[in-house]
């Protein structure tokens, strides 16, 4: 991804903001009109601004760590406070639409259980919704016809580099083959035309 630099540099740097975020996600046996499979759940969030984000915020490095600032964002954001570790971690970057920001971001696989829990409690229990974040969302990783499903999911209006985030961590995570993320790029480029 674009201006990474490793956790260790990224902590080293005096005069950042550090902001911390998270991508949800898990096998599911659902079927969609039930033929489709929608094989994995990945969870994202409507932000207040009406861009899609991941779940997390601005953590103090110097009051807290990166993780558990995520987890404080976590209880927030989702209503519960999801332990993460820095096993979860897998990119540090130099934000390019914010100055002086890094954006750090982790992977957490949960099942199927855990992420409807996480979806109720958004809504019930999750002290910034209706406000910071107008609702958790499910990433469509499917291809209908004319573009429906991932294409036009990904022709949306993404936070910062979250779009990159979202097409590497489906990647690294092996939720979608290298070809079919291809497609999908393509097919969202000639949507938004
Ligand atoms: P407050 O509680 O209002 O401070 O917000 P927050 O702490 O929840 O911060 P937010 O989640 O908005 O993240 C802080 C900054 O990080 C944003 O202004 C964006 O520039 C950036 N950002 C937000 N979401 C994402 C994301 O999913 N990925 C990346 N890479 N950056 C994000
Ligand atoms: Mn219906
Ligand atoms: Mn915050
Ligand atoms: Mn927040
Ligand atoms: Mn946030
Ligand atoms: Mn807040």
């Amino acid at each position: 991804m674009e201006g990474q630099i490793t956790r260790e540099d990224a902590l080293s740097r005096e005069g950042y903001r550090h902001a911390c975020h998270i991508m949800l996600y898990g096998d599911c046996s659902a079927k969609l009109f039930g033929k489709i499979p929608i094989k994995h759940i990945v969870l994202m969030q409507m932000r207040f601004d009406g861009l899609l984000g991941f779940p997390g915020g601005l953590v103090n490095p110097s009051k807290e760590t990166l993780e558990a600032g995520l987890s404080r964002e976590l209880l927030e954001e989702v209503g519960v406070a999801i332990p993460v570790g820095v096993e979860n971690h897998v990119s540090s970057c130099l934000a390019t639409s914010c100055p002086r920001l890094i954006t750090h971001f982790y992977i957490k696989k949960r099942t199927e259980a855990e992420l409807r829990e996480i979806e109720r409690a958004a809504v019930a229990t999750a002290t910034d919704h209706g406000l910071e974040v107008l609702g958790m969302v499910r990433v469509p990783l499917y291809f209908l016809k004319n573009g429906g499903g991932l294409p036009f999911f990904l022709s949306h209006s993404f936070i910062s580099n979250s779009r990159a985030q979202l097409l590497s961590a489906l990647q690294r995570c092996g939720l979608l083959s290298q070809g079919e993320l291809e497609k999908a790029v393509r097919q969202a480029e000639q949507m938004r035309r």
